[in-house]
This record gives C-alpha cells, structure tokens and sequence, in this order.
C-alpha cells in the first residue's frame, strides 16, 4: 500500500491538485486559475510562467490543505498545447500557443499533400489543433532557438531541474509519434520540417522521470499523462468498446480500443489511451472544441450569470423553441475537421428566449457529442451501451438529459468530480508501486447519476436530423 500522492491536473484554464489518499479518497485539493488570452485570428495563447506558476501554486496549496506528506507526484498536461524554450535555462523563448489556438491553418493547408501520410502514420488527420503543425509554426515564424514541444516536457522539466521526458499518449497528440511503434515517426517529422529536432524521450505513464523540490520536500514525479487519457483511465474505461466523455472548455469523447493501434475510418483520432507497465493501450478519440468556452461565450453575451445558471434560465423554456444552436465558436473537429467554420445560431423568432437559446446550446453540445459516439461505433461495429461522462458541465442536469436522449442510451455521470487528476493520481501509485494492478491503483468507479433517455427515438431523430441539417449548412456555405 502506498502512501497519499499529489496529482496535478494542468488545464486550460487552471490547475487543479488534489491529494489522494488510497484508503481515505481526496484528502486536500486546491487550484489556481490559469488565463488564455483570446486574440484575433483564432489564437491562444498563455504565458508559460503562469502555467508553472499554477502548478506549483495548486500543489502547494492541496499539500496545506491536507496536512500530510506525500509519497509521489503526478501530473497531467492539456495535451496540444505547445511553446518553445532554452533547455540550458529552462526559460520560455514564446508564449504557450494553446491547443485552441488555429494559427497554423495555412501552415496545414500546404501541408496537405502529406495529410494521407501523417494519418496513416501517425492516426491523426492533419490540423491545427494537434501540436506539430503549431511546433512548425513556431520554427517558422517565432524562433529557431531552443527546443520546441508541449507543454508537459518543459513543465517536467522545469520541475525535476532536468527531465526532458513526454508520456506516450500525450507524444499521440503530436501528429508526429508512429501509432504502430509508439514512437518519433521519421516520415512526420520529415513532413512537418521537424527533422533533427531534439525531441523529449517518449516514456511510460508510470515512469519515475525525477525528483522535484517545488512543492516543498523532494518527491518523486512518477505519473505523467495527458488529461483526456487521465479522465479516461479514471473512470476505468479500460475495457474495448467502452467510452467516456469529458465536458471541460472542450468535450472529448475517448472510446476504449485495446492493445492494438486502431485507425479511424470516421474521421475519429486513433492514438494511445496510455503505457503504463511497458503495455501500450489504445483509445479513438472525438473533439468538440467548444463546450464550457460556449457557455462562457453565452455568460458574456449576458444570457445566463454562468454554467451554474443553465438549469435555471433552461428552465423557464420547455425545449428550444425551434432554435437550432451549432456551437462551433472554435470550428469543427472530427469527424468534420472544418475548423475554419465558425458557428451558427436559426430558427430566432421575435418569441426566441433566453431559456430557448440555452436548450439550444445543451443539444448543440449533445448532438456533436452523438455524432462520436456514432462514429464510435461504426469504427468499432457496436454502438457504445452507456456513456461515463465527468467535467464540470455534467452539473447541468439539462445537458445531461439532452445527452442521453440524443444517445438513446444511459448516460452516467462519475461521482469523482476530477476525474482527471484522480487517473493521473493512480498512475502516480503505479509508478510509485509497480506491483499494484490498474484495477488496484484506480479509485472505485460508481455514479453520483444516471441520465436514462426520456425522449422517445423519434424526437431525438428529428432533433439530430436538424443538428445534421445546420451543420450540412456550413460546411456548403462560402469558404
Ligand atoms: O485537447 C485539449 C484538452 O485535453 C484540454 O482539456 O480540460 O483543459 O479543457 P481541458
């Protein structure tokens, strides 16, 4: 049995950190906010101090709250967020270009000729949101100095004094790992212009990469993994065929696949779910860009106070009232990959309410998440049976439902509210304690909800079909 541990969850717009006891649960937690500046031309960008700075704040502060020492750190990272830096140093060269960020859609559409290529080598299709086409942005444009990668090598590095490490799943977000060999792939990196970049060594989750001293006493790093395969491996999907969703800025649908790389032939990503004992596992992945950033977006315009108010203003209105809400603020990811596209609000009329505009929005989210979970299944020939969903959307009980009746099937939300940190804590433990199982190292899996559908078939068809219709409606319209 092995002693409490730290977990960090990096996100995209804070970090949380919880002190994880195997027999007692969470027995501190804390956060600190993390800022993306929104700019002009789809980019985002944060400083990658004040990603550092949250780490440490957080752990900090969730080490205070639980009075006692731990026996390992881990964290988890968002993923495709990447910047350049000094590695004698370890000071950043750029701002952290965020994983929302579409500055290298040009760069994308020159490289277009590869795109066939980088699928078949790597599973992902070619775009913006992955981190190569924006670590070839930075050489290009930004600098050729230092090292460029995601966000997790510099922040372990900055943490250990040295580490230059990045876990398998989170290099799977690159567009530059080979998915057969879970490894730098020389023909992406060739096709990106990366080649001879020196890149971080592709370790395991469970990896003891090193020893950090920022959140007080000397602790070992011993978990790394990025944050949708963390959420993934939490809510112990760990069976092919299974799926989560996580409603955090993004939504990000994960299916279970196995120990063999799958590639999606829905437009799905296909990378690694995570290694962790030397065993490399496999997961097709689905994104929608915007989902509490939409509902941040609706806080700004005034319709609701915040995520807490959408049950309460949805509530004055039975069902959208025939508004049709795409909310593609940030463009389409799979299986569309348009994220050139922006979003779409028909159907107002002079009775268009604010509760309206809310029920539209939870089935826009709802209906893009059904269209993974569809592709889901017709990659894995079985339609998913329930849904695991975590995130902090999942408090609205009016997205939940709009869940479960577009899926027709029971949709069943974690009782772990960081469903995130918590699998990054568990692989923390294994890294600390290789003779514990996966099964051992994850905390209990139960529902704090089940959302069974309350729609029959036929409404959530035609709620679908006008989803379909709206979206068909852009991707035809002017370029
Ligand atoms: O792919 C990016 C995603 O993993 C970020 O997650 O929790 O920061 O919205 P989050």
């Amino acid at each position: 049995m092995t002693g409490p541990v730290l977990a960090v969850d990096q996100g995209t717009s804070g970090t949380k950190a919880l002190v994880v006891c195997p027999v007692r649960g969470v027995i501190g937690s804390a956060s600190a906010p993390v800022r993306p500046r929104y700019l002009p031309g789809g980019r985002v960008e944060v400083d990658p101090r004040e990603l550092l700075d949250s780490v440490v704040d957080a752990g900090r502060a969730a080490l205070a709250a639980a009075g006692e020492p731990v026996a390992a750190v881990g964290l988890a990272n968002q993923g495709e967020t990447v910047l350049a830096w000094d590695p004698a140093s370890g000071g950043p060269l750029t701002a952290a270009i965020v994983w929302q960020d579409r500055r290298a859609e040009q760069l994308c559409t020159e490289l277009a000729p590869h795109a066939a290529l980088l699928q078949e080598r790597t599973g992902l299709p070619l775009d913006p949101y992955f981190a190569a086409p924006k670590m070839a942005w930075i050489r290009r444009h930004l600098t050729r100095q230092g090292v460029v990668t995601t966000s997790d090598a510099w922040l372990v590095h900055r943490l250990t004094g040295g580490a230059f490490v990045t876990d398998a799943a989170t290099a799977g977000r690159t567009q530059l790992l080979d998915l057969d060999t879970a490894d730098w792939s020389p023909a992406a990196l060739d096709a990106f212009g990366l080649t001879g970049e020196p890149l971080p060594e592709v370790v395991g989750a469970d990896t003891h990469v090193g020893t950090t001293t920022a959140f007080g006493p000397p602790l070992p790093l011993t978990g790394l993994l990025v944050d949708q395969q963390a959420a993934l491996l939490a809510q112990r999907v760990t069976e092919p065929g299974t799926a989560k969703c996580t409603y955090g800025t993004g939504a990000f649908l994960l299916a279970q696949t196995g120990p063999r790389p799958r590639r999606s032939t829905t437009g799905l990503v296909g990378c690694v779910a995570w290694r962790i004992g030397g065993e490399t596992s496999y997961c097709l992945d689905g994104q929608v860009y915007t989902a509490a950033s939409a509902v941040r977006w609706l806080t700004d315009l005034g319709v609701i106070s915040g995520a807490h108010d959408i049950d309460t203003v949805g509530g004055t209105a039975p069902d959208a009232g025939g508004v049709t809400f795409v909310p593609a603020l940030a463009g389409l990811a799979a299986p569309w990959w348009r994220g050139d596209l922006r979003g779409s609000v028909t159907g107002l009329g002079l009775d268009t309410t604010a509760g309206h505009l809310v029920h539209a929005l939870c089935d826009g989210i709802a209906a893009q998440v059904a269209e993974l979970a569809d592709a889901v299944a017709t990659d894995l020939g079985a339609p998913l049976a329930t849904l695991r969903v975590d995130g902090g959307l999942t408090r609205s009980a009016l997205l939940m439902q709009a869940q479960a009746d577009l899926l027709q099937i029971p949709v069943e939300v974690s009782a772990l509210p960081d469903a995130t940190a918590l699998g990054v804590g568990a692989v923390a433990r294994l890294g600390l304690d290789p003779s514990l199982t996966v099964h051992e190292a994850v905390p209990e899996w139960k529902p704090s909800a089940v959302y069974e559908p309350k729609a029959g078939a036929g409404d959530a068809a035609e709620r679908r079909a006008r989803f379909r219709t709206a979206v068909s409606a852009l991707l035809d319209g002017p370029a």
